[in-house]
C-alpha cells in the first residue's frame, strides 16, 4: 500500500486564490484525451452529465458539443466565470453552479454521467472522502457511468496532485459502483507535454 499523504485541507477560499493568482496548472485549456476517447469510441452516449470540479469548463464544454446535457460544479466564482465565457463562445448551454459539491441538492432526475478530472483526488487528501462518495451517491442514478482521473501513486516524482494506489481508487468505490476498467493514464502540462502519471477509471454507479 503506497504512503499516504499528509492530509490538504484547501478551502474554497484557496481554490479561488489559485485561480485568481493563475496558480493553476492543471487548467491546460485542452480536452482531456482520455474523455476524448471514450466519447469518440462510443463508450458515453449523450445524456445528463455532471462534472466534479469542473474548474474553467474545457471538458463540460466538450460534453456539451457532443450532446450531453452537462452541469459543471466548482468551489471557485472565478472558474465558473471563465466557464461561462467558455461555454457563450461555443455557443452551448451548461447548467454552472459555484459552490461545494458535497452541498449540491439531488436533481429530480439523477444524472447518468459523472466527470471528474481531479477533484476526487483533491477531496480525499483534505479528508471530504465520505462527503464525495455521499454526492456520487445522492446525485447518480443506478447505472450512471463514472470517469475519474486521478493521480497515480506509481508516480516517481515528487510534487504534482495528489496520489492514489490502485487498491485505494478501488476500495474508494467499491461499495457503491462496478468497477469497469483501471488503466494508467497521463495529466498532460501546458502545450499538450505528457505530466504526471496518472489513473483512468472507468465506473458504473450500482
Ligand atoms: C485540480 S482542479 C481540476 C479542475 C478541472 N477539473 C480541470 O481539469 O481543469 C480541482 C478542482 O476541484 C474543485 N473542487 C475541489 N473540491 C471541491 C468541492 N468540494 N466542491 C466543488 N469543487 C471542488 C476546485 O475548485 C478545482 O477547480
Amino acid at each position: 500500500m503506497a504512503p499516504e499523504e499528509p492530509k490538504l485541507r484547501r478551502t474554497a477560499a484557496d481554490w479561488e486564490e489559485r485561480y485568481v493568482d493563475g496558480d493553476t496548472p492543471w487548467d491546460t485549456g485542452m480536452v482531456d484525451p482520455a474523455l476524448r476517447e471514450l466519447v469518440e469510441a462510443g463508450c458515453l452516449k449523450p445524456c445528463r452529465a455532471i462534472e466534479f470540479g469542473c474548474g474553467t469548463g474545457t471538458n463540460a464544454v466538450y460534453l456539451a458539443q457532443h450532446g450531453f446535457a452537462v452541469t459543471g460544479v466548482d468551489y471557485s466564482q472565478l472558474a465558473i466565470e471563465q466557464a461561462r465565457h467558455k461555454a457563450a463562445a461555443a455557443g452551448v448551454a451548461i447548467a454552472w453552479q459555484a459552490g461545494d459539491l458535497a452541498e449540491f441538492a439531488a436533481p429530480a432526475e439523477p444524472f447518468e454521467l459523472l466527470f471528474d478530472r481531479g477533484c476526487y483526488h483533491c477531496m480525499r487528501r483534505a479528508g471530504l472522502l465520505a462527503a464525495y462518495q455521499a454526492a456520487v451517491g445522492r446525485l447518480l442514478t443506478s447505472g450512471a457511468r463514472i470517469v475519474i482521473l486521478a493521480g497515480n501513486s506509481d508516480d516517481t516524482q515528487e510534487g504534482g496532485p495528489p496520489k492514489v494506489s490502485a487498491a485505494d481508487l478501488c476500495g474508494d468505490f467499491q461499495k457503491l459502483c462496478r468497477i469497469e476498467s483501471l488503466a494508467a493514464h497521463r495529466f498532460e502540462d501546458l502545450g499538450g507535454k505528457p505530466g504526471p502519471l496518472a489513473w483512468k477509471l472507468v465506473m458504473t454507479r450500482r
